[in-house]
């Protein structure tokens, strides 16, 4: 039998973890003419991840396919990593076969920056695929465009962000943290939940409870003490949406029943996670509270 001759270049491939973020500070502080929040959010990326392979073959005409593994998600423009490739070569101007492989564990419509996570590993891949083109800054500003959790995706690590959450400033972190990730099958679409404070807060035009201490938030993770201060860990969407979501709620509040000595909600939710003084303590909650649970750390920064 005749085999088709492959004449398809490849100019290589690059794999790359997808790190899911928690935020352990966000408060919404007011609504902008542009129908977006300004945020002041500490963003924590952990280790619990997809894992993104690009390859990219030399082509006169750009051909992106997608193929997701572990997940029904959309595979064409609907998926952010899909856009994320097509933007880069639109503003690169350049034309590729682009194949994108997802291999999917984060939980979706969860809080955990999920689709973002993915979206930046592809522009970070296609730079690194097309000998660095773009420099950090402009690959931020392009991330920017895509989603505010772009930009924190291809940086992670722990940040304070401000902005749409796109304006960051490092935070050390002094020692890796121990989590449990909870999530049930609740779904929360996330202009819903912007929506929802805005109804609930009258767009941030009166009396808004602004909670928790940020200040004394950096300094405990600066110096490895957040278990001595959990009241400082806070989320300005739980009010708004733990009320909406009860299986959330109800994981929440098992979080602490199990040791944890801070339990929050995640971005805007409904995953909730809890923060364990080891790691041990955090396997022994993930395995009481079942397949809804995840045990992760702290990640790494990636550039
Ligand atoms: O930026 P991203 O596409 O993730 O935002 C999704 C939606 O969440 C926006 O369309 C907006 O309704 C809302 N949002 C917001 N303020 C932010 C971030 C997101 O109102 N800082």
């Amino acid at each position: 039998m005749i085999q088709k001759k492959d004449n398809s270049l490849s100019r290589g491939r690059v794999t790359r973890p997808a790190y899911a973020k928690i935020n352990l500070y966000l408060d919404v502080l007011s609504c902008r003419e542009d129908g977006f929040h300004d945020l002041l959010t500490v963003m924590h990326s952990i280790s619990l991840h997809d894992d993104i392979r690009v390859e990219w073959f030399l082509s006169d005409t750009t051909d992106i396919s997608l193929r997701v593994y572990g997940a029904k998600l959309p595979l064409d423009s609907k998926n952010l990593a899909y856009r994320a490739a097509e933007l880069f070569l639109a503003h690169t101007q350049q034309t590729a076969a682009l194949h994108i492989n997802i291999r999917k564990r984060l939980p979706i419509a969860a809080g955990l920056a999920g689709g973002s996570s993915n979206a930046a590993a592809v522009l970070l891949a296609l730079n690194e695929l097309a000998g660095y083109p773009l420099t950090e800054e402009e690959l931020l500003a392009l991330g920017a465009t895509l989603g505010s959790d772009v930009p924190f995706c291809m940086v992670g690590g722990s940040q304070i962000c401000r902005g749409r959450g796109e304006m960051m400033r490092p935070l050390a972190c002094g020692t890796p943290l121990y989590l449990v990730v909870a999530k049930g099958k609740e779904r929360v679409s996330t202009p819903r939940a912007f929506a929802l404070m805005d109804e609930h807060y009258r767009r941030f035009d009166g009396s808004v409870p602004h909670g928790g201490q940020p200040e004394k938030l950096y300094r405990a993770v600066a110096d490895g003490k957040l278990s001595s201060v959990p009241a400082c860990i806070y989320n300005a969407f739980e009010a708004v949406i733990l009320p909406t979501c009860p299986e959330a709620a109800a994981l929440r509040e098992q979080l602490l029943s199990l040791g944890a000595y801070a339990a929050c909600m995640s971005g805007s939710g409904p995953s909730v996670f809890g923060l364990f003084e080891t790691l041990e303590q955090a396997q022994r909650a993930a395995k009481a509270i079942g397949r809804h649970a995840h045990v992760a750390t702290s990640a790494p920064a990636m550039i």
